[in-house]
């Protein structure tokens, strides 16, 4: 019985493998990927893109993702990255102290929270020091393959705030 079962299994691969080849449902190895050009290949064209060049104060703010996703950026950041230990300019406009004057977002309470040890703070939190980690710049190009997914708001207000700290727990007993 068990000889029978194999000889089965083997017939059938063999299927498998003649019907995937007549298909083209293999691909070749160089030919993985979204860009035109072979996966072994250096030249790589890059499709022409641009960053927002409206500065800072003059552009208007993009939608949220998805319910407190970290909100892109949707003004130039040029002369702003590389972020070092000494130089931070979002830091200068989205402080909670200085935001209110640069009419920017303040940082929300969540950036200023010390997971570790549990506490408020009044200034930015080392793990949130890194803005473009999770803000990005966003560039005039269309994705590859489509996105279907929509995102469910809970609030109104969701497409414009955030509310992570208030949250967080959520669900946790
Ligand atoms: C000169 C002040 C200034 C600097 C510096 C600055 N921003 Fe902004 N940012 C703003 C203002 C003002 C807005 C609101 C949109 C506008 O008016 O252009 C904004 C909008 C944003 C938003 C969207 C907020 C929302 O509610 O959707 C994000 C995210 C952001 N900035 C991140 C950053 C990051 C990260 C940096 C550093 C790389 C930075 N900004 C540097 C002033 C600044
Ligand atoms: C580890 C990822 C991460 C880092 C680093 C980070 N953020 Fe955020 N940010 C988020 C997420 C996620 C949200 C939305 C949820 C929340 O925290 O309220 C957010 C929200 C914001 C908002 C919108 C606040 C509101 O009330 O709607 C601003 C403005 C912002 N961040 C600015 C900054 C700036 C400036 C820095 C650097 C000093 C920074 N963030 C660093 C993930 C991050």
């Amino acid at each position: 019985m068990k000889y029978m079962i194999n000889i089965v299994a083997i017939v059938l691969l063999f299927i498998g493998c003649a019907s995937d080849n007549g298909n083209k449902m293999s691909l070749d190895e160089s030919e993985f990927g979204l860009r035109s050009a072979s996966l072994y290949s250096e030249n790589v064209d890059l499709r022409d893109f641009a960053y927002s060049t409206t500065p800072a104060g003059e552009s208007t703010n993009i939608e949220r993702a998805y319910e407190n996703a970290p909100p892109m950026i949707p003004h130039d950041v040029e002369g702003m990255l590389d972020i070092t230990r000494d130089y931070n300019a979002c830091i200068d406009c989205h402080s909670r102290q200085n935001a209110p004057l640069m009419n920017a977002t303040p940082v929300p309470l969540s950036h200023t929270y010390d997971t570790f040890s549990d506490k408020q703070k009044d200034s930015i939190v080392d793990s949130r020091y890194n803005c473009n980690l999770c803000h990005t710049p966003q560039a005039n190009v269309s994705p590859l393959v489509g996105n279907n997914f929509k995102p469910e708001f809970r609030s109104s207000d969701g497409k414009s705030k955030s509310n992570l700290l208030e949250v967080l727990d959520e669900g946790v007993k």
